[in-house]
């Protein structure tokens, strides 16, 4: 089922401060039905918000919410058809991994109240789906920090919601068990097709997993897409900062009668950018090592990863001074001294005030 959101404000007021914060603004987007969109962006610029505002525990001051066309807005949560798992899960402590994921079946009231034995059915297979058949009998705090999760998934789908919402589902695991934990998520969300939003600011985590992801920056919708787009295309600097590890490389340059110059050496042919200041982002793998490339740095020390090798550089252009090239060896890495030939896809042009992306024309590198 399609969540559309339009136009959704949501204002705070701030008693110590005495200041009203927009925690969301004016934010239109859409979750096409059976997706899983990741909800990303730094601490603070309103991700929770939004997805409180979805499941109706939040009321929004101005916009709408749509689930697949119908208008649920002034619906209270409870009737509104979503699965929600907060980031600490908050599991039942005294109940079994079962009582808990019954739990929520046990508050349906009326004729949407299913049957002991019903209930039951339906808690075992979504215990199933999620793998933890065999800890129906245990508590909470004996289980594993990825088992809680899963147990947290079973309750919220038991209800067998119209949408899910997952907020921050994966912030207490450990690197290995988030890694597995964010393939369950998938896969489970692939055999329920249940339209998905996925709140995280991990950057790496929504690009693997996400079919669309989109950016929020201050309550503010920077960008949405699918993810290789949102990466190859970033729409402002904060975007292109915000995707990509190691992160772009931020130079200050200037674009002249077609040529971006770094340090007054042009280092890339630029057709029809406006002449300027700009700030230039070069990402990691946009670097290709030749001893007579044209933007030349001096090399600091190359750090192997495995397959390729890192090169780190300073140049005077460069934010903060150094850089970081990812490039496929290190006999090449070493040969080109570094000195650097840019890919032109790699490369992207921002307004140096409002840091808006300026286009250019790519030549061949
Ligand atoms: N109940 C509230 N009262 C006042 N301000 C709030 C309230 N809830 C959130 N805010 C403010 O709204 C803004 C957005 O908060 P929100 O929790 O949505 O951010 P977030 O993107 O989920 O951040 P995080 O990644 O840290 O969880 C923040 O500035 C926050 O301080
Ligand atoms: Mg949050």
């Amino acid at each position: 089922m399609e969540i559309r959101v339009e136009h959704l404000t949501k204002r705070f007021y701030d008693r110590g401060r005495r200041q009203t914060t927009t925690a969301v603004s004016d934010l239109t987007l859409t979750a096409p039905d059976g997706a899983l969109m990741g909800l990303l962006g730094p601490s603070g610029c309103g991700k929770s918000t939004t997805l409180n505002m979805i499941c109706g525990l939040e009321k929004p001051d101005e916009g709408r919410i749509f689930f697949g066309g119908e208008d649920v807005t002034d619906l209270p949560p409870e009737v509104r058809g979503v699965g929600m798992v907060f980031q600490n899960y908050a599991l039942y402590p005294h109940l079994t991994v079962l009582q808990n994921i019954l739990f929520p079946l046990e508050n349906l009231k009326g004729a949407a109240r299913p049957s002991r034995e019903e209930m039951v059915r339906r808690a075992r297979e979504t215990a199933a789906l999620v793998e933890i058949e065999a800890l129906l009998d245990r508590r909470p705090r004996e289980l594993s920090g990825g088992q809680q999760q899963r147990v947290a998934i079973a309750r919220a789908l038991v209800k067998r919601p119209r949408v899910l919402l997952l907020d921050e589902p994966l912030s207490n695991l450990d690197a290995r068990l988030r890694l597995q934990t964010r393939e369950e998520i998938c896969r489970i969300q692939r055999e329920t097709g249940i339209t998905t939003l996925f709140v995280t600011h991990d950057q790496e985590e929504a690009m693997s997993i996400s079919h669309r992801i989109a950016v929020m920056r201050e309550g503010l919708l920077m960008q949405e897409g699918a993810p290789q787009q949102v990466y190859d295309d970033p729409a402002c600097l904060f975007v292109a900062r915000f995707l990509g590890t190691p992160p772009i490389n931020v130079f200050s340059g200037e674009v002249r009668r077609g040529a971006l110059l770094l340090d007054g050496r042009a280092v890339l042919e630029v057709p029809e950018a406006a002449d300027g200041p700009v700030w230039a982002g070069i990402r990691p793998e946009g670097f290709l090592p030749r001893p007579d490339g044209p933007l030349r740095c001096a090399l600091s020390r190359v750090e192997v990863l495995g397959r390729d090798v890192s090169m780190v550089c300073t140049h005077p252009a460069c934010e903060n001074g150094s850089l970081r090239a990812i490039v496929p060896s290190r006999r090449e890495a070493e040969a080109s001294g570094g000195a650097f030939a840019l890919r032109p896809d790699k490369v992207f042009l921002f307004d140096r005030e409002r840091e808006i992306r300026i286009p250019f024309r790519a030549a061949r590198a």
